[in-house]
């Protein structure tokens, strides 16, 4: 399983990136937003940093705009993949953008019958909102369980990507699937880290080897 950060949030990138946990990078204009100052350059810089795959998202409503802003985005780099919605028009861009060889992030997934339309269209990647259907009162693993199922039976290359992911249950459980892809945002890839025994035992182990270097004053 492939992990993604989804976030515009540079330090954060860069220190979960040293660690060699980020796969690739998902962003969204909210995400971008939320970051400030000039979303091209923040675009420009994260494309820098991470080598694998980073969605960028279009604005345009209308097919042609999505081809303009997806072309420019490319332009980037070779990493960068058009994030496109789930939409009639973000379809017909998915799959002209797709036979021009750049890639295609199809957004806003909210059910399988979306999720085989994007990958007929030649998504790269279909990203289901699961943590949105929670919300709404609505199963967002069992969506990810049922693409799951439905994309093996018929081998699809498009690859799942769980998004709107908000706690490390939803990573555990989308890992069981067998889902490709999952984008945290970095204060659940923070909590995947942590564990309370981790601290405490790390802890005993210094205080214990200061025991001994007190007793034998000489070891290093
Ligand atoms: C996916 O690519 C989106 O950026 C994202 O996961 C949206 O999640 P949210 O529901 O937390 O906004």
């Amino acid at each position: 399983m492939k992990i993604f950060l989804d976030t515009a949030n540079i330090s954060a990138i860069k220190m979960y990136n040293d660690m060699g946990l980020v796969d690739g990078i998902t962003t969204n204009p909210s995400l971008m937003a939320k970051e400030g100052g000039d979303p091209q350059k923040v675009m420009e810089e994260i494309v820098q940093i991470i080598k694998g795959d980073v969605s960028l998202e279009v604005l345009s409503l209308e097919t042609s705009g999505m081809l303009e802003e997806g072309r420019r985005l490319r332009k980037y780099g070779n990493n960068v993949v058009v994030k496109c919605p789930l939409t009639p028009e973000g379809l017909k861009a998915c799959k002209i953008l797709t036979s021009e060889n750049i890639p295609v992030n199809v957004t806003l997934c909210f059910s399988v019958n979306q999720a085989i339309l994007a990958a007929k269209a030649g998504a790269k990647y279909v990203s289901p909102f699961i943590g949105r259907l929670d919300d709404n009162g609505q199963d967002g693993m069992n969506l990810i369980r049922e693409m799951h199922q439905v994309f093996e039976n018929y081998k699809f290359s498009t690859q799942i990507l769980v998004a709107s992911v908000r706690h490390p249950m939803h990573v555990v459980e989308a890992a069981k699937i067998g889902a490709d892809v999952v984008t945290l945002p970095p204060d659940v890839l923070g909590k995947m880290l942590k564990h309370p025994l981790t601290d405490v035992g790390l802890k005993n182990f210094l205080a214990d080897w200061e025991k001994l270097k007190k007793e034998n004053p000489n070891i290093k």
